[in-house]
């Protein structure tokens, strides 16, 4: 029976190239589940787009001189190359600027209007009188409350984590004009959360296997949650589906960016012969939903857009949030907001799509902040994929054209060793999968690795390059054996390495594709392709 498995990406604002950080934090792991599914006959859809709303937009678009729009336009196109370029496979990967957005953002605020989970309430923003502007959240910089962090953004503080009301601020200043903003009147809908506070906490103490830092920081938030603004006083974003607030309102980015993971599937069941596929993923409760985020993104699909789910009334709730921490560089968080680290095409450029993806996957900070540098990649790339893999496959299939007439090798008679040796193709197809079942990603990659370096112990053990000459049957075995273990191990390397296991393929059999999670059998005759280094060895400057 093939599941239904949602995969759902955070969607990143469109405000600048993303960088290392981003991609271990959703795109890699993401992209390494769906693969996964799809390869072991489950049905993906993988949704996500770029984030064109909010202040992160605006604030660049005020920078550079151009609308909002066009910084979308700039940017989007740059994030769709890095997909491509990495080999990130989205079924679509959109804008929020789009008209189906829209149409099904003001949708999901009028059924939580006529459900009462939305109230109009006189608040009080920052204004700065000099710009005669409201202020968004991310206009304000001040103190946190929470820290001390003396640069905390209006709606969160980068230090501590924690979102924030940007009324709490301690000595706010605008980002407009340097000046302290004043507080004046208006009117806005909030998001009635308490509402929903006791079956919020139910659920996430019913799940059984979430990361434990993710629930942990769920429940945390449950346990004391006023309602919130979901509106603001800007001019670019979403139009409020009402016209009782007056003008010059639009709603608040996270609440449309969180409902884009359903208008992306609308979007994308439009674009398919069956306009209404989107319900198998959405509607119909065997279905399962997997929401790839950083740390910084928890609170809002943990807690704000689960409330909205049970608001809506009818659509599935999060299987399960399996965000990752930071990866930092050198200690300081590699984020695009304080622009510290290369992009991904700057690294795309210089590393093959498969060498980065190692490096990445292999530090996922899927339970704690993981530092990494470019020696560590260097290290990582050179020491590991190409020392262990690369150099296990690499030597394996030349020795066996060599010697053998351009062909896998006929066994003979499998000794103890031998049987041990088979075993491993799979064993390690199972814990592999057991790994990405759990979205322990990381440790998936680590059993796949471990296989190819009892394949190397094994060869070091029996030599088949001194057999060669004594006992050519023997070493035709143990190549044999050896090469039913590496298209194993392959298949469980896939999900990582896409590439490199198309080129492995088409050296093993003549066969780019991997066509199921289970140990291929590569029978003696079989013409082995031209065999040649998969992995490029990286010089020490590769990344200068
Ligand atoms: N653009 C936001 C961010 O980068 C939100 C991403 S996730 C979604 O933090 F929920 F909004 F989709
Ligand atoms: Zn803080």
């Amino acid at each position: 029976m093939s599941r239904r498995i949602l995969v759902a990406v955070a969607w990143p604002y469109a405000s600048g190239p993303l960088h290392l950080g981003h991609l271990g934090g959703a795109y890699l792991p993401s992209d390494i589940f769906a693969r996964y599914h799809r390869l072991v006959g489950n049905d993906v859809l993988m949704v996500s787009g770029s984030d064109a709303n909010g202040t992160p937009i605006t604030v660049k678009a005020d920078e550079m001189g151009v609308t909002p729009r066009e910084v979308v336009d700039t940017y989007h196109p740059e994030i769709l190359g890095y997909w491509d370029a990495l080999g990130i496979t989205f079924d679509l990967f959109t804008t929020t600027m789009t008209e189906n957005h829209h149409q099904v953002t003001q949708d999901v605020f009028l059924r939580l209007l006529e459900g009462g989970y939305l109230h109009k309430r006189t608040t009080e923003q920052f204004y700065d009188p000099g710009a005669e502007r409201f202020l968004p959240d991310r206009y304000v910089e001040g103190t946190c409350p929470h820290c001390g962090y003396e640069d905390a953004r209006g709606d969160q503080c980068d230090n501590c984590g924690r979102t924030l009301d940007v009324t709490d601020l301690i000595d706010p200043r605008s980002k407009l004009s340097g000046s302290t903003p004043v507080r004046k009147e208006t009117e806005h809908y909030f998001l009635d959360l308490p509402a929903f506070a006791d079956r919020l906490g139910d659920w996430l103490n019913s799940q059984t296997t979430w990361r434990k830092h993710v629930k942990n920081w769920a429940l945390g938030m449950v346990a004391d949650m006023p309602e919130r603004a979901i509106t603001r006083d800007i001019e670019w974003g979403v139009d409020v589906p009402v016209d009782d607030l007056g003008p010059g309102k639009k709603i608040y980015v996270w609440f449309d960016a969180v409902i884009g993971y359903l208008s992306a599937a609308i979007e994308w069941a439009a674009s398919t012969d069956d306009p209404e596929a989107w319900r198998r993923w959405w509607e119909d409760d065997t279905a399962e939903s997997f929401y790839f985020v950083g740390k910084d993104n928890i609170p809002f699909h943990t807690v704000i857009w689960p409330a909205m789910l049970m608001g809506h009334t009818e659509l599935n709730l999060p299987t399960d949030v399996p965000a990752n921490q930071y990866i930092t560089f050198k200690g300081a968080k590699a984020s695009k907001s304080k622009g510290i680290g290369r992009s991904i095409g700057w690294y795309a450029e210089r590393l093959q799509p498969d060498a980065l993806r190692y490096a990445i996957a292999s530090v996922l900070p899927e339970q704690n902040d993981t530092d990494l540098s470019d020696d560590d990649i260097l290290r990582r790339v050179n020491e590991e994929l190409v020392a262990t893999w690369g150099n296990l496959v690499n030597r394996v299939l030349s020795m066996s054209s060599r010697n053998f007439d351009g062909q896998v090798p006929q066994p003979g008679e499998l000794s103890q060793e031998d049987e041990k040796v088979l075993a491993l193709g799979a064993g390690t197809l199972n814990t592999v999968s057991e790994h990405i079942e759990k979205v322990e990603l990381r440790a998936g990659l680590r059993a796949a690795m471990d296989a190819a370096t009892e394949v190397n112990a094994y060869l070091n053990a029996t030599e088949p390059w001194k057999l060669m000459k004594e006992d050519k049957e023997r070493a035709g075995t143990v190549l044999w054996a050896a090469i039913q273990v590496i298209a194993a191990i392959r298949v469980a390397l896939y999900p990582y390495l896409p590439f490199t296991t198309a080129t492995i393929g088409e050296m093993l059999d003549g066969n780019p594709e991997v066509d199921g999670w289970a140990a291929p059998e590569i029978a003696g005759g079989t013409k082995l392709g031209e065999v040649a280094p998969v992995f490029d060895k990286l010089e020490p400057d590769a990344l200068d």
